[in-house]
């Protein structure tokens, strides 16, 4: 018998799903025949109308766009959907004790400067100063030593350096190395809440769902050490606004910090602070890579 070469709206699936038959690569032939599957149960669930279809047209030819080398905004769109924290979660089980990941978003910058532990990322920087301090260890509890805390935050303001248009260098970034007891110490401004941009089409989309854009404040930072596997996370700041309604849905519960707040005086450190100052305390705790290679 020969294959049909017309097809209705039930027919058409296992057609498109047919054409894969030559495909050499197992996983992608499966994640295509999901992908395929599930795109025609969702139009057929909904009964797409044709301008709801160029509608969504539009609206990722939009995405796309807006796309630039400082904007990504398909991975905006990835976060606001939840389809981010969803793979990330997927990839990175949070395993007993040790840190949890959370999305990298779009002001990462590679290549902050490695500053000696102590250092003030913020210098000239918005925002009320804090010491953030603590261990970087593994799984067993041994402290790692020359762990790489990456580190970067918006200014007190809630503006990354790259968004601000009088600011061409980096601010409030930089990689701080632990030392031999695995301790980390450095100084920034404490985070606050704002928003995911808007003002393209993923704020659009924003808007007609009825959401709010808003991040809890936080600050991020890639750990990493030697013979374990890095992680992408955030500190959240406790108490912060939109901590239940986080716009990207990467508020962990294990990853929320206490701000202790200090009149002016001396630091943990013996920093000379002038004004009010926060304090943060907070152990990582890295998994070992199985793929490392032990000297
Ligand atoms: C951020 O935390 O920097 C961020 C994450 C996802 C989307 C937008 C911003
Ligand atoms: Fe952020």
């Amino acid at each position: 018998m020969t294959a049909p070469r017309e097809f209705d709206e039930k027919t058409i699936t296992e057609a498109v799903i047919g054409r894969l038959s030559d495909s050499g690569d197992p996983r992608f032939k499966r994640v295509m025949t999901s992908l395929i599957t599930h795109l025609h149960d969702f139009i057929r669930e909904v009964q797409l109308s044709e301008s709801e279809w160029l509608a969504a047209i539009d609206f990722l030819t939009d995405v796309g766009k807006a796309c630039t080398d400082k904007r990504q905004e398909f991975i905006l769109l990835s976060d606001t959907l939840g389809a981010s924290v969803l793979v990330i979660t997927l990839n990175h089980p949070a395993a007993e004790g040790s840190v949890e990941s959370t999305v990298l978003g779009p002001f990462y910058w590679q290549d902050a400067p490695d500053l000696p532990r102590g250092s003030n990322l913020a210098e000239g920087v918005k925002g009320e100063p804090t010491i953030y301090s603590g261990r970087v260890l593994g799984a067993d509890g041994r402290p790692l030593e020359n762990a790489v805390l990456d580190i970067w935050s918006g200014d007190g303001d809630g503006n990354y350096d790259m968004q601000l248009p009088e600011q061409t260098g980096m601010k409030a970034r930089g990689k701080i190395r632990t030392d031999g007891e695995g301790r980390y110490w450095f100084r920034s401004i404490k985070p606050t809440f704002y928003p995911v941009p808007t003002d393209g089409p993923v704020g659009r989309m924003l808007r007609a769902m009825g959401r709010h854009p808003y991040r809890p404040g936080h600050i991020h930072m890639i750990v990493s050490a030697p013979g374990h596997l890095p992680v992408t996370t955030h500190l959240f700041v406790a108490g912060s606004p939109y901590l239940d309604t986080d716009a990207v849905f990467g508020m962990k519960e294990s990853l929320l910090a206490q701000f202790e707040r200090h009149p002016p005086g001396l630091g943990p450190h013996g920093e000379r602070m002038d004004t009010a100052f926060y304090t943060v305390n907070y152990d990582f705790r890295l998994r070992p890579d199985p793929g490392a290679v032990t000297p």
